[in-house]
């Protein structure tokens, strides 16, 4: 039963209880129904209590459901039966009560949360408005402003915080007994039903500043303006009205493409896990060997210590050592400044980080993570000294972004116990992490590999050798295609932002000016014994490296920054670039923001479904996850598979054949989408497992 109902003395208990979230599926609809009509007719009863069973109260609608029509009782309808109950129904919010959730504890006349109790309505994340009251009762409750600031941008509260708006009235260690006394003790006081309550003041300014605000923090997404609208009409009278239109709305967004598309991600993130495949238990790990105190093994180090493990930080001589230290002590700094911990324990911490010189002292670790400087020279010395001063059992990791793991892995005497663990730089605060699986790596290593990426609170992704894995591959091919645009007519800055307006978090000239143009300059030399004579090669880039302008480091890349401040355009560049046109014999011509747009994309689809079709990545769900996390794709188009879904395979081909008329080498379409093109599949249906 989906709902269980106790009797206690003259209170009844209603428990939502469908594991592992309680989701609010048609089940726990039905049942919540009927304990409304079962309680309404017993006279005896002087309050119903509404819990979840577990530690979670309600996630929220069950989304998997959002893919079929809607089926009676409908959540709304629940809610107001609850609502118009003749007992009254007290919520006692035991753990996360989110969308319905929330919008269930909002039909009852009281709500009392547990101290670790999480409450709110991210639907907008989800690409949806609430759509069970939420946006004509949490106005009428706390006030236009305060839901303007919670609903728009699907924000969760802690129980504080939302004491302190007025969404919940108080908080207890146990909130079903606390509700149970206060009926004992006949200490009720409810305001009128949120349902009869007059329309909530209105206030231009503060939706003026909600909508800037989802402008910029949502920017592309339809959800959040959406709520707005609803919130606004909760300023006028007719609480019924309001209701029809936000159940419209929602049911309308439900079906769109960004909600399609969320609802991609979000049930992509929580697949991402060991596959099945793997069948092997993972090296017990408590102590981990990080190689490297730079930025990224800082990163590491200090996020594996947070996570539990007892970490040692290895450097090459003393100065080295005092740089790591450094750069370890910069992050405890700054999680005592953004209030994660007190400076105590900050100290406490960073202590148990110990930083050696050499590999002489090494401790019994089950795993080390290197992260060198990126030379394969570097690295299989490293590999070679790891090997020898850790344990056999021990698990050897290169955070290496795109060097060959199989080469790192022969400077060993064990292989099968290598692996590739690519961590995104900050790597304590990126979800992102590529578990790349060499020839010889073994499944024991995988293993462990995903049961560190599972405790450091990860998105783990199963990747194949090739140069880049998935994402740095995906990425080296979207930025020779804006390349070649802004050789043959277009402007840094014109295609940063075509992008932009995509959706990408940033366009791909102001993400290398952040990242140093050197690093792609120095991979792009590594690359140039194997590069094809026959491809297209773009210059432009080397010529800024070569004149010093690599960047914000250096206040110049492919933007200015004036005294290290924000970007600006320099039309200096523009006679660079028409120069080098010139020299290349290209004549510049007029692209469109549109057909910059579709030639990035596609040049990213079509690398991806070559990874696909290569066995790099193992299903499409994992690229879309790595460009999403790793590399600014927009969370609401999907990530590029799904993306490339929306538009067809057969359309796809159609367009990548029409570049490939003008230059066949670099548009070869992926053997994947000819197939997928020809069969009517779907890339979300392809790959390995
Ligand atoms: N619908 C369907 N399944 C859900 C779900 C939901 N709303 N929320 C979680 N699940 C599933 C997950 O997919 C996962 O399934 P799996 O075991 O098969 O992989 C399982 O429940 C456990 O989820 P998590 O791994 O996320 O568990 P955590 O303990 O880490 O987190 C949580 C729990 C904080 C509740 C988190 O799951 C969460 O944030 N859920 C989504 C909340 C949300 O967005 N709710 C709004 C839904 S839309 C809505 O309510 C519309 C309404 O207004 C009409």
């Amino acid at each position: 039963m989906a709902v269980q109902i106790t009797r206690k003395g003259d209170v009844a208990i209603v428990s939502i209880d469908n594991p592992p979230v309680n989701a609010i599926g048609h089940a726990v609809r039905a049942g919540l129904l009927e304990a409304v009509e079962t309680l309404s007719a017993d006279g005896t009863l002087k309050a119903v209590v509404l819990t979840g069973a577990g530690k979670i109260f309600a996630a929220g609608a069950d989304a998997r459901e959002f893919d079929t029509p809607p089926e009676s009782p409908h959540l709304p309808d629940v809610a107001l039966a609850i609502e118009t109950a003749p007992q009254p129904w007290i919520a006692a919010i035991n753990g996360a009560a989110l969308g319905g959730g929330c919008e269930l504890a909002l039909a009852c006349r009281m709500r009392i949360a547990g101290t670790n109790a999480t409450i709110g309505l991210p639907e907008v994340t989800l690409g949806v408005v609430p759509g069970a009251g939420g946006t004509q009762r949490l106005p009428r409750l706390v006030g236009l402003k305060s839901a303007l600031d919670i609903i728009p941008q699907g924000k969760v509260l802690k129980a504080d915080a939302a004491k302190a708006v007025g969404l919940i009235d108080r908080i207890a260690d146990d909130p079903v007994a606390e509700a149970m006394a206060l009926v004992d003790g006949g200490k009720l006081g409810f305001g009128a039903r949120l349902s009869e309550r007059a329309a909530v003041e209105a206030d231009a300014t503060a939706v003026l500043d909600a909508r800037s605000r989802a402008a910029k923090r949502m920017r592309g997404q339809i959800a959040p303006e959406r709520a707005i609208d609803l919130l606004e009409r909760a300023t006028q009278e007719d609480f019924d009205r309001g209701m029809a239109q936000e159940r419209e709305t929602f049911l309308e967004l439900r079906q769109g493409e960004q909600a399609k598309a969320l609802r991609h991600i979000f049930f992509a993130e929580r697949g991402a896990k060991k596959p099945d495949s793997i069948a092997a238990e993972p090296v017990p790990v408590d102590t981990v060997v990080v190689i490297g105190g730079g930025t990224m093994g800082a990163g590491i180090a200090y996020a594996l210590e947070r996570a539990g493990y007892t970490v040692t930080l290895v450097e090459t001589d003393e100065g080295a050592r005092e740089r790591a230290e450094a750069n370890v002590g910069r992050l405890f700094k700054d999680a005592v400044k953004r209030g994660l911990m007190a400076q105590e324990e900050a100290d406490e911490r960073q202590a148990r980080i110990t930083l050696v010189v050499g590999y002489d002292d090494l401790p019994p670790a089950g795993l080390a993570i290197e992260a060198a400087f990126e030379s394969i020279e570097v690295k299989r010395e490293i590999f070679g000294k790891l090997d020898e001063a850790l344990p056999k059992h021990a698990i050897l990791a290169t955070n290496t972004s795109y060097l060959d793991v199989n080469e790192i892995a022969a400077s060993t005497s064990r292989p099968e116990r290598v692996l590739g663990l690519h961590f995104f730089s900050p790597a304590h605060i990126m979800k992102l992490l590529e578990i790349v699986r060499a020839d010889k790596t073994s499944h024991e290593a995988l293993a462990t590999g995903f049961a560190v990426g599972a405790k450091l609170k990860k998105i783990p992704v199963l990747a194949g050798v090739c140069d880049g894995f998935i994402g740095n591959r995906i990425l080296f091919r979207y930025r020779e295609e804006a390349d070649v645009l802004m050789m043959d007519g277009s402007l840094p800055w014109l295609i940063d932002e075509a992008m932009v307006e995509f959706g990408m978090a940033m366009g791909p000239y102001e993400v290398q000016d952040l990242s140093g143009l050197d690093i792609s300059y120095a991979q792009r030399k590594r690359r140039a014994p194997t590069r094809d004579p026959n491809r297209r090669y773009i210059p432009i880039a080397d010529r800024m490296v070569e004149e010093g302008r690599i960047g914000k480091k250096a206040s110049v890349g492919w933007y200015r920054y004036p005294g290290g401040g924000g970007a600006v355009v320099d039309p200096l560049l523009e006679d660079l670039i028409t120069e080098e046109a010139h020299f290349a014999k290209v004549t510049r011509r007029e692209i469109s923001p549109d057909e910059i747009r579709e030639r990035l994309t596609l040049a990213m689809i079509n690398e991806a479904a070559d990874i696909l079709n290569d066995g790099i990545a193992q299903k499409a769900s994992d690229i879309d996850l790595v460009m999403v996390h790793g590399y600014g794709f927009p969370r609401w188009r999907g990530g590029p598979m799904h993306y490339a879904d929306t538009i067809g395979a057969a359309a796809i081909l159609d367009k990548i054949r029409a570049f490939e008329r003008d230059d066949p080498v670099m548009w070869r379409p992926s053997p994947l989408i000819v197939n997928l093109a020809a069969s009517g599949g779907r890339f979300a249906n392809a790959g390995q497992v």
